[in-house]
């Protein structure tokens, strides 16, 4: 096992170590769940600040042109491309996750009639979306077994809801292997990207990917609730109408015509005035990513992992993860029967991590400020919390609402 002089050598030998420095680090505790709210950059601080009391208090109404507001879903987009593997101009940065899932589902749809899929035990809001569509249209929805492949689909399956890195697993689709079996079948995948955008080395447009969402205050710490962002292949958009056909998707908003007509870039996936104060902080969070090495950024969260899997090992914990040394998202899990009442009992130490019905611990690495060392004194905490009995007190065995 390492020591904690193992994880300081290796910290000092950390390529993005100085990453650090550019977030506003919460004092004296260590935060494990950037995989649920990142911590905000200074930057995103900062930029917020700005857009509050300078574009919107003082600019008003001419900020609309004069500060880029109009475009900054396109420009933020353009920026988050880099990050997922795909053009500048083939991302809008607008909306939630869930309504960026039901726009292009619904527009594939009625593209490609047929059924929809997603997974039993995805992330709860994709089957949610999913079935709704299913109600509105008639079209059959299937929730297939986990890991179901393309190829293994039911036959009417025309669009297909995937996680990159399921949310409680930490497992990494296999993105060019369902993309090569969605081709064979005529079948759309759309994938969603919110664990693992900022953490995986997404290369979407090498793997032959044309439709993806993804979340704005995970990995990418833009800030509570933070806008998410829309993929759609540059040659796919011209074809797809969106559902929500608002004023903002149209070709000439400023012509206030009577008729619709979509945009033909990806302007179109917009639909409303956009977010500015959001959009902002966002935009500002971002940044903290320039000049980094995605592939650096994955192979650090898996050796962070590594490192707390390796202690539970130790106490003879069961990881419901990968395990040590194989690829995986920016967590780890960990089962406990008292799983919640432990994270209670570590947060109250100052060490936050996160639960998720019904045993799992779950503990997430932002490689841009998470250090090795921190990952050890978790790993020590985790170890005492559980020898001594600590967690078996009222106050942590409460649940409250947000786990
Ligand atoms: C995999 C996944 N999809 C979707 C969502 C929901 O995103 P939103 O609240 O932006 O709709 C989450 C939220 O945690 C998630 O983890």
């Amino acid at each position: 096992m390492l020591s904690r002089d193992d994880c300081k050598a290796l910290d000092a030998a950390d390529p993005l170590r100085t990453r650090r420095a550019l977030f506003a680090m919460p004092e004296g505790e260590i935060y494990l769940d950037g995989n649920s709210l990142g911590v905000p950059p200074i930057k995103a601080l900062e930029r917020l600040k700005k857009a509050a009391e300078t574009e919107w208090a003082a600019g008003l109404i001419r900020s609309w042109n004069d500060a880029g507001w109009m475009d900054l879903p396109l420009t933020l987009g353009a920026k988050l491309s880099r990050l997922i593997g795909v053009d500048e101009d083939e991302v809008i940065a607008i909306d939630t996750v869930t309504i960026n899932l039901f726009k292009l589902a619904a527009a594939l749809l009625a593209d490609r009639p047929g059924a929809i899929a997603a997974e039993a035990g995805e992330f709860p809001t994709d089957n949610h979306v999913m079935e709704g569509l299913s109600r509105i249209t008639g079209a059959p929805m299937h929730r297939v077994a986990p890991n179901t492949r393309p190829k293994e689909l039911p036959e009417d399956v025309t669009v297909f809801i995937k996680s990159a890195v399921h949310y409680k697993s930490a497992e990494i689709a296999d993105f060019a292997g369902y993309e090569a079996e969605a081709k064979d079948r005529g079948l759309a995948i759309v994938w969603d990207l919110s664990h693992a955008t900022g953490l995986v080395d997404l290369k979407l447009k090498d793997d032959g990917a044309k439709y993806a969402v993804g979340c704005g205050y995970k990995f990418l710490s833009g800030g509570p609730g933070a806008p998410a962002f829309l993929y759609c292949a540059r040659e796919e958009t011209p074809r797809l109408e969106h559902p929500i056909s608002g004023w903002l998707g149209h070709a000439r908003p400023f012509g206030f015509e009577d008729a619709y007509e979509p945009d033909p870039g990806i302007t179109r996936w917009r639909t409303s005035s956009p977010s500015i104060l959001a959009l902002s902080a966002l935009d500002g969070a971002v940044d903290a990513y320039e000049g980094v090495d995605m592939a650096e950024v994955e192979a650090k969260a898996g050796r962070l992992g590594d490192v707390l899997l390796e202690r539970a090992g130790v106490l003879g914990l069961e990881a419901a993860c990968p395990p040590k040394g194989k690829r995986r998202g920016g967590h780890v899990v960990i089962r406990h029967e008292q799983g919640y009442a432990i994270v209670q009992a570590l947060i109250a130490r100052g060490i936050i991590g996160d639960f998720r019905a019904p045993d799992l611990m779950r503990f997430g690495f932002n490689p841009l400020y998470n250090t090795y060392e921190d990952v050890f004194e978790a790993g020590e905490a985790l170890a005492e919390v559980i020898e001594t009995q600590e967690w078996d007190q009222p106050q942590f065995l409460a649940k409250k609402a947000v786990t």
